[in-house]
């Protein structure tokens, strides 16, 4: 058994796959393409809506210490992400490296949780972006219907603009990269545009004495009980806090969503011309970016309200309707409205490419990697997942599903990390465009700094995210082992490391 879960496909079998005409993908993307990917799909709903709440009730100022946080943890998870990303630069992202790395057990456990990652955030940003079409809308007098206008408080309504929305952007990636990439640079340009508007408008009406104190003492609150309060209270036995120094680290496990998206330019190494070095350029350039963007915005929006009058929904525009100015408000509304499509679209294209790396090795169906004739695309895929996640977001409300999103991604940042680690001593043949620095040191730190982020996220969140990958373990033994390209190959021999491979590599 132990050599089966663990048999690996070697990193030179993961290229020659790509090469293959019928499963192979268009090459087409530049460091310039991924790093727009990159920033179209990192800025979204965790800055746009996220923000406001986390100010509200968790950080107070220091929000923006939170936003640094989960970026150092991103910066270094980034630094394992590029290695792999120019080692091993095909479609598939984490899934791909552990698979050439780890073995086909924890490469299939991967590919699960990024399926849940990158459809649960699609739908969550989805559900984010309808709710400022629909605050669009009331403005300009033209209402939705409760009953279309999703899941309130308890009360169901199905979420029409969300479902729709996902249902034209899967259209849009079957009809090719290019197409795609196109949309998103003109969409990219709007959102910046409207973020970098809050920073320099917001800047004149920040007032000093709302910055004090700049991290809000502690506060017990007592009714965020049993599995609602982050594990690492539960297990520490203290009484949930919000605020304070626990606050500034509870925070940013939540606005961590903010930077989710930039691994998935890793899933785009097989569509791109040069992937060894512009993939690292395109992962580490957005991160930075969007980085230093968060910081500033969070900062001049705790300035322009005192933190306990920030609002939940739109709190960016909301800021600026308080400080007299309903002008910019409306245009930031438009071009959150706008920006967070094409998070949705990125997430969407980034799952398909998982889902499609997953099949084409055989532990989902092969039927869904065969690509268009014309376009390119793993339509199948696409279409598939499109669909599901359209229901999905129709049917469904954001809270719950923004955390799990959150514990996915970190639970990948740990996988990476420590394959980098593996494939540095089972691997220290193959050419490296990057190199992750200080290793192991650097991926140690990343596997630590995940998983604190990781216990910092509600208890509930952990026993969602254990149901899901019971789940995916029960496919993989009742499909996937069986199904598996590398099933039953007569050239595959273990090795004393416990990972298969063909004799001679
Ligand atoms: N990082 C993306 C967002 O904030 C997923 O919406």
């Amino acid at each position: 058994m132990r050599s089966t879960v663990f048999r690996t496909k070697t990193v030179e079998e993961s290229i020659r796959d790509t090469e293959e005409p019928e499963h192979g993908l268009k090459k087409t993307l530049t460091a310039m393409d991924l790093t727009v990917f990159g920033v179209g799909v990192i800025i979204g709903t965790g800055i746009f809506v996220l923000t406001g709440k986390i100010a509200r009730d968790v950080a107070g100022p220091s929000t923006a210490l939170a936003f640094v946080a989960a970026g150092v943890v991103c910066g270094l998870a980034a630094l394992c992400y590029a290695e792999f990303a120019s080692t091993v630069p095909v479609a598939g992202s984490a899934y791909t490296f552990s698979y050439a790395s780890l073995g086909e057990l924890p490469a299939w456990i991967i590919g699960w949780d990024l399926i849940l990652e990158l459809a649960l955030g699609c739908a969550v940003v989805a559900v984010g972006w309808s709710g400022y079409v629909r605050s669009l809308m009331d403005t300009a007098g033209i209402p939705m219907p409760d009953a279309l206008s999703g899941t309130h408080d308890g009360d169901f309504g199905f979420d029409l603009l969300a479902c729709v929305l996902v249902l034209v952007l899967t259209g849009i990636l079957v009809a090719g990269m290019k197409l795609s990439s196109r949309v998103t640079s003109v969409v990219v340009a709007i959102k910046v545009t409207v973020v970098l508007l809050v920073i320099i408008a917001g800047a004149f009406f920040v007032k000093a004495e709302n910055y004090t104190p700049f991290v809000p003492p502690a506060v017990s609150t007592g009714e965020v009980s049993g599995v609602q309060a982050p594990l690492i209270q539960l297990m520490t036995g203290f009484t949930p806090t919000s605020f304070g120094v626990m606050g500034i680290f509870t925070a940013a496990a939540v606005v961590f969503f903010a930077f989710i998206g930039f691994d998935i330019v890793a899933t785009a190494a097989e569509e791109t011309i040069h992937p060894q070095k512009d993939v690292p350029r395109g992962i580490l350039g957005s991160l930075a970016l969007c980085t230093l963007l968060y910081v500033l915005v969070s900062l001049v929006v705790v300035g322009m309200q005192h933190y306990s009058k920030l609002t939940v929904d739109a709190p960016l525009a909301d800021a600026f309707k308080a400080v007299g100015a309903p002008f910019f408000a409306g245009l930031i509304s438009f071009g959150a409205a706008i920006g967070l499509t094409t998070v949705s679209m990125i997430l969407l294209l980034g799952q398909s490419r998982v889902f499609f790396a997953m099949s084409r090795d055989g532990l989902l169906p092969r039927v869904f990697s065969t690509v268009h004739p014309r376009f390119g695309t793993p339509y199948r895929s696409t279409i598939l997942l499109g669909v599901v996640v359209a229901v999905i977001a129709g049917f469904t409300s954001i809270d719950a599903l923004a955390e799990l999103v959150n514990i996915g991604t970190l639970f990948a940042f740990v996988v990476v990390a420590i394959g980098v680690v593996i494939l540095r001593r089972t691997r220290p043949d193959l050419p490296r465009a990057f190199r992750t620095p200080l290793v192991p040191l650097v991926p140690v730190l990343s596997v630590l700094a995940s998983l604190w982020l990781m216990l910092n996220l509600p208890a509930e969140t952990w026993i969602r995210f254990g149901v899901w990958m019971v789940l995916g373990a029960v496919i993989y033994f009742v499909y996937g082992q069986r199904h598996s390209r590398l099933h039953g190959r007569a050239d595959v021999i273990p090795d004393e490391l416990g990972g298969d491979r063909p004799p001679g590599v």
